[in-house]
Formats: structure tokens, sequence, C-alpha cells
């Protein structure tokens, strides 16, 4: 990150630094107590947006080795008065943190993730979820929308649903809406408006989602390049399961994005009882929920459209080509992928070539 970009953030109209001197030496929040309780393993802790480190100085008390965060100096002007060996501050935007996969047991986060462009806030929390443990702690605060700031440009204010996707795919330990009259930091009152919420990181799981095996009128193959690929490499068309879709449906609408093909353009012949299991080379975070790998499911359909009708979807699609079964060799080189669509085939076109 260069120091202009720094700059920009911290010159976002807040005033960090009164804040961190003013909140110097306080009591760490309730919040980041209850959270510690939760917590099976006093090992690394992250702590974002730590400040004056009142909630760091708890976490060191309770054992950990503790990250943390921030974008003002002054953090670091305040851990070199901490001298604890366990401590590593890093003065950068936590949007441009190297998150560690699986290196927290705890992570931190009271009333900074308003703070981040809201365009980046996915990312980050997918990060945030990547690098926790399996069943570690997340707590965080967040500005509600009756909170006295709510008129801040810089500033996001959530609603309760808002919070809670944010964490829907995780188990919820403790969530509560705080609405009242409080001292704000230079100790004037206000209304003041929070989410609160501690979350455990649950176990990931393979990412479902269906792939089609259309066969045309001279039994061939429909196969895509994808723009993520290099030009030789090809793949059946499909994608990843949305949330409380049916995976024949996923195929209908995987489809219809990626090829423009309806499903009037398809008579349905069968599918295969067994998905095809992948397992990735890292785990990825899609909406927060950790995947190490992938199941597909594979429909069999008969093309009965027109060709002119095929439109790529852009983005992803670079080609598409029909292909007999002795030439699959040709275009299906990852490993396995062959082999598994040899055997999908035999299942679902047990009368092909
Ligand atoms: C309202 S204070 C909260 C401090 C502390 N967590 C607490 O609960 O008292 C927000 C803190 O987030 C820091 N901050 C703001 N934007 C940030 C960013 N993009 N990355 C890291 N820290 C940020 C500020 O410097 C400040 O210390």
């Amino acid at each position: 990150m260069n120091k202009k970009t720094l700059e920009n953030n911290k010159t976002s109209g807040l005033e960090w630094v009164d804040f961190i001197k003013e909140t110097k030496n306080r009591s760490p929040r309730q919040i980041t107590k209850n959270a510690l309780s939760w917590v099976k393993n006093k090992g690394q802790a992250l702590d974002i947006g730590g400040g004056a480190l009142n909630d760091t100085k708890s976490l060191l008390e309770n054992g950990f080795k503790v990250d943390v965060v921030d974008i003002e100096d002054i953090t670091l002007d305040i851990s070199k008065e901490i001298k604890n060996n366990n401590l590593e501050v890093h003065i950068k935007p936590i949007e441009d943190y190297d998150f560690s996969i699986e290196k927290y047991d705890i992570i931190v986060a009271n009333y900074v993730l308003p703070f981040i462009n809201p365009k980046k806030i996915k990312s980050l929390m997918n990060n945030i979820f990547s690098s926790l443990k399996i069943d570690g702690i997340f707590c965080g605060i967040f500005f509600g929308n009756n909170d006295f700031y709510k008129n801040r440009s810089d500033t996001v204010f959530h609603t309760k649903n808002q919070v809670l996707n944010l964490f829907k795919n995780h188990e919820k330990l403790y969530f509560s809406e705080v609405e009242k009259k409080c001292l704000n930091y230079r100790g004037n009152l206000e209304h003041c408006h929070s989410f609160e919420i501690i979350i455990k990181k649950n176990k990931p799981r393979h990412r479902k989602g269906s792939v089609g095996l259309i066969v045309n009128s001279k039994n061939e193959f429909l196969l895509v390049n994808l723009k993520s690929f290099k030009d030789k490499y090809f793949t059946l068309a499909g994608g990843g399961q949305d949330n409380g879709e049916l995976l024949l449906e996923t195929a209908y609408r995987e489809l219809k994005e990626e090829l423009n093909i309806s499903r009037e353009d398809l008579e349905f012949v069968g599918e295969s009882k067994k998905p095809v299991v992948f397992y990735f080379s890292k785990p990825t975070v899609r909406e927060c929920v950790e995947y190490t790998g992938s199941e597909k499911f594979y429909f069999g359909f008969k093309f009965i459209g027109n060709d002119n009708e095929i439109k790529l979807q852009e983005d992803e699609i670079r080609n598409y080509k029909w292909v007999s079964y002795e030439n699959l060799k040709d275009y299906l080189l990852f490993d396995n992928q062959l082999e598994d669509t040899y055997e999908k085939i035999k299942e679902i076109f047990p009368n092909l070539p």
C-alpha cells in the first residue's frame, strides 16, 4: 500500500487519533470478554481496528498471541508501551492485510467493519472466515441505522437483517441489538444503536453444482472453453447451486446463463446417481462459507434446439464446440476429466457411442 492511499484512508473525515487517545486504558469491551469464553484453544488472535488496544490487552492477558491491524500509527506507539512479545501490530488497512488460512482461534472486529468500503466488505468477510480455524470465534459490533452518527457518508449503518445476512451461514452464539442513550468518546450524551454478534465458524463443506451432459443429433457432446482456462482446455457447461435451488434447476439455469440454451431446447434423458467429487488445492470461501471441494451432479439432455440460438456469456465463455465421443480425449485434458465424463456418459447414455 503506498503512502498516498494510506493517507486517503486516514483522511476519511473520522477522528481516529482523538478517539484512540480518548479511549486509551479503558476496559475491554464486554462482547470481547463474552467471546473469549467460547474459545477452545487460546492460541492466535486478530484484533481488527484495535485502536487503543483495550481488547488486545485482554486477549494477551488470556494467553493469546495477538495480531492487530489498524491504520493509525498511534496504535503502534501504544503497543510499544505494552511491551509484550506476543503482540504484533500491522499499520495498514485491513483490506490490504495478508490473511493466512485457518490461522486464528478468535477474530475481534469491534466498530471497524462499518468503515470498510461496501464494495470491499464481501471479499474482506471471506478473508476473515477463511483465516479463522474451524470452530474459531468471531466477535464484532456494527452501527445500527438509528445511531446518532447515521448521516455520515463514510460509515455503513446496518439494519438487523443486513448484519444477520453477513453471518447467515454460521452458528450464531450471541446476537444483540442495543439501542439506548450513551456517552460518546467525548463524553456527550447521544442516541446509540448497535448490533453485537458472536459466531462460530462451521466446518467446511463441498460446494454442490450441476453439469449438463448435452448430446446433439450427431451424437456429439457440447463442451465449453472458459475464459479462465487456456484455449485448449474444455469442460462441460454447468455451475454452482444457488441457495434453495434444486440441482436440476441449477443445470437449466446455468445452461441458459452460459449458452442461452432454454429448457425447451433440451430433452431430459437422465441423471447420474453419484456426483463427481473434486478437492480444491486450498479451501475457497464464497459468501462466507468455506469449501474444501466441489460435488458435481451430472444431468443428461438431448439438444433439440438450433445452434444459431446459442449465445455465449461473454464474461465467462470464450468458445463452445460439439465434440464426438472419440474426440473428447483431445479436449478434456484436466486430471480425471475424461475418465469421469466417460463414466457419466455410460451411465446416462448407455447406448452411446
Ligand atoms: C471506532 S474505532 C474502534 C476501536 C476499537 N476496536 C474499539 O472497539 O474501541 C475504529 C478503529 O478502526 C480503525 N480503522 C478504521 N478503518 C480501518 C481499516 N480500513 N483498517 C484497519 N483499521 C481501521 C481506526 O483507526 C480505529 O482505531
